[in-house]
């Protein structure tokens, strides 16, 4: 089965309300016909303002973050029935700056992806090793326990409502990009371990996406490679001469 290449971008803790409506007008304009899935996760504050600009248009809304409850009592955090409110239809969970900036464990990711699917909202699963346990050869032990954890009791139903982001935490923001080989070796990992969790061959099924210092220049290396389904973008995310050519890194 072909998988579909999708491309995100998540803007982190960048743009005002109005720099955000401006980027996501253009990015409409630029990115019409264009094959591939694509997202864009503006910061909470710009959700709403950004929200009717992409409506109706090939860009998926997105959020960095939410709570791992519904609602109540957690002062300054934001809930999945506040996203889907905005017309929010995929979430980031498990970012590498949530993990390791305020300290999200795998368990606390686990309840947050099994509340999204619960909601019906997508999710964009990342994982990756440190510097550290790269260097010390644990990334496919460190990778394969994040998955395991992060998907407990999501059943297969649910599984094509997951996308992985395989991103190695020393390559995020660094300008330092895994090899395209050594990024697709990871993500063939990453099959193997879908396969053992759930059945022989569901591994090929999910797309998997590769995120650390993506940009323009090596798009299409990385994109290419056969188990590298696309891309989540941060930095070259925020403007449009960055963003647009890695979408359509095959034109
Ligand atoms: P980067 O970030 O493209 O700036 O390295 C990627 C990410 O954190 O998702």
């Amino acid at each position: 089965m072909a998988r579909r290449k999708y491309i995100a971008g998540n803007w982190k803790m960048h743009k005002t309300t109005g720099e955000a409506v401006a980027l996501a007008k253009e990015l409409v304009d630029s990115l019409k016909g264009c094959p591939h899935k694509l997202m864009i996760a503006p910061p909470f504050t710009a959700l709403a303002a950004v929200a009717p600009v992409v409506k109706g248009t090939n860009i998926l809304l997105g959020a960095q973050n939410m709570a791992s409850v519904e609602q109540g009592a957690h002062t300054g955090e934001v809930s999945v029935l506040m996203l889907k409110d905005l017309g929010v239809q995929s979430v980031i969970l498990g970012h590498s700056e949530r993990r390791i900036l305020y300290g999200e464990t795998d368990e606390l990711i686990n309840k947050k992806v099994i509340l999204a699917l619960t909601q019906g909202m997508e999710v964009v699963l990342c994982v990756g090793e440190t510097l550290e346990e790269r260097e010390k050869g644990k990334a496919e032990e460190v990778v394969t326990r994040q998955v395991s954890e992060c998907l407990k009791e999501v059943s297969e139903r649910d599984l094509p409502k997951i996308t992985i982001a395989y991103e190695p935490v020393w390559a995020i923001g660094t300008g330092k990009n895994a090899t395209p080989q050594d990024a697709d070796a990871l993500h063939s990992v990453i099959r193997k371990v879908l396969d053992t969790l759930y059945r022989a061959g569901i591994g090929e099924t999910v797309t998997i996406q590769y995120g650390g210092s993506v940009k323009p220049e090596n798009a299409k290396d990385l994109l290419t490679m056969p188990n590298i389904d696309g891309a989540l973008v941060g930095g070259a995310s925020l403007k449009k001469e960055t963003f647009v050519p890695i979408a359509w890194f095959d034109r």
